[in-house]
């Protein structure tokens, strides 16, 4: 039975993205310094990077970690269409910077939105994985890391 609910959670889910935006637009022509970049990264490294890896990479990253439930008939082709889309939007799998479909400061702003929102992880998602929710201290760590690499991209124009 929670079974059928997962796949029926799955295939109407609410969609947080923004429709219609072509996500070839993907390729970025940023030239960011890589020293700016690499600052970032080693706060998310060391911050950050340890609650996405519970909270996010499954659906936004390369894991090995895949639910159990992927095995399950069907499961695994809405799944994988999910994580296809997912990656389009956000790829965390390479870390900081993550590849996105728009410019480093918007896809930050991107992040804080959906969390913001409570839209991510999706909380069906959070119906199976009660450890994926993100705590109150862990969405202040992320915006302060959020806030202080926006000043740091804003820094470099
Ligand atoms: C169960 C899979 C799953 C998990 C876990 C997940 N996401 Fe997502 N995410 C998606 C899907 C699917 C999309 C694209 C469609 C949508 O927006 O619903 C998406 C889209 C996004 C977007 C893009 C929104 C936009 O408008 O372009 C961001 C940013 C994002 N996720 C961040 C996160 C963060 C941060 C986490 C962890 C806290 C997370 N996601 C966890 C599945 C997931």
């Amino acid at each position: 039975m929670i079974f059928l609910i997962v796949i029926v959670l799955f295939l109407t889910a609410p969609t947080y993205a923004h429709k219609g935006m072509n996500h070839k637009a993907a390729v970025k022509e940023e030239s960011v310094p890589f020293d700016v970049t690499k600052k970032i990264g080693m706060d998310y490294d060391l911050k950050v990077k340890p609650i996405f890896s519970r909270s996010c990479i499954h659906c936004h990253g390369t894991t090995n970690k895949l639910p159990w439930y992927y095995e399950l008939p069907g499961v695994r082709s809405i799944m994988s269409g999910h994580i296809k889309e997912s990656k389009t939007h956000l790829d965390l799998s390479q870390g900081y910077p993550f590849k996105g479909h728009g410019s480093l400061k918007k896809d930050l702003q991107e992040i804080k939105r959906v969390l913001e929102d409570n839209g991510m992880p999706p909380w069906y998602f959070r119906l199976m994985h009660s450890d994926a929710k993100i705590t109150k201290k862990e969405h202040v760590i992320i915006q302060n890391w959020i806030t202080e690499s926006i000043k740091r991209l804003d820094a470099k124009e």
